[in-house]
């Protein structure tokens, strides 16, 4: 991932993440008033989301650069630079979306947001699962991120002791003029891992991706979101 190096031009890539980030605020709503932290938060969709409804946002990220943008543009929300996966600050709910999945060891970073949490505690949890970009990931394989489906996001979270109360998967299909200005949207929005094609490689994908998963208007590309509302279980 490289969102440091593309927190100037993330936002204007980050189309499907906006959308999901909304979804999730009002999927399972908070009171007006709380007080939630928010872990990875990038340039703040969801803060905006959780802004909106009334409550009280600590928002945190581990880049700088995030963070000053963030700040900008959602400055009534109160902005950190944090690291989300190692043990994190006290705090009274959580909230993240589009983080998690970055994280070698997702259990291991639960059981650090768990510890955080009083009984109780609320978290609010978006994460990309499949069949999320599995266009791509059918012609250059998986990585950077080890992808996970609902079911296997819903283990851990019970594994690591958080009773979910409500979950479902969003779907939808979001159409790019090609395959070129599809990945480089990724690109843009940092989501890419550090370039293994060579020029030839990356030719023939183009044309594959283009040729498999042409529309009217142009090219297809798959993105799912997990939503989930949990609470920590002592
Ligand atoms: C895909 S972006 C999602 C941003 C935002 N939540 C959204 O939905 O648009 C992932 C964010 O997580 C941040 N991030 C990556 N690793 C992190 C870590 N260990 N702790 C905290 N934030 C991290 C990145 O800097 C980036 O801003």
């Amino acid at each position: 991932m490289h969102f440091h190096e593309r927190a100037e031009t993330y936002e204007a890539h980050a189309a499907p993440q906006k959308r999901f980030a909304e979804a999730l605020a009002a999927f399972a709503p908070f009171r007006r008033g709380v007080r939630v932290t928010e872990l990875g938060a990038g340039t703040g969709f969801l803060t905006a989301a959780l802004l909106a409804q009334g409550v009280n946002v600590d928002a945190t990220d581990s880049s700088p650069a995030m963070v000053e943008v963030g700040r900008e543009a959602v400055p009534a929300a109160n902005w950190k630079v944090h690291d989300a996966f190692g043990p994190i600050e006290k705090a009274k709910a959580l909230a993240s979306t589009g983080l998690l999945h970055w994280a070698a060891d997702p259990a291991a970073v639960l059981k650090h947001w768990h510890a955080a949490l009083p009984e109780g505690g609320r978290l609010l949890l978006g994460v990309p699962c499949d069949p999320c970009l599995n266009e791509l990931r059918d012609l250059i394989g998986e990585g950077p991120v080890r992808w996970r489906d609902e079911a296997q996001w819903l283990n851990l979270l019970k594994a690591a002791k958080f009773d979910v109360h409500a979950h479902g998967v969003l779907e939808s299909e979001e159409i790019y003029p090609s395959a070129l200005d599809f990945l480089r949207s990724l690109h843009r929005s940092g989501v890419t891992g550090d370039p293994r094609m060579s020029p030839g490689e990356l030719r023939d994908l183009l044309r594959d991706y283009d040729r498999l998963n042409a529309r009217k208007d142009g090219v297809a590309a798959t993105w799912a979101w997990l939503l989930v509302d949990a609470t920590v279980r002592r």
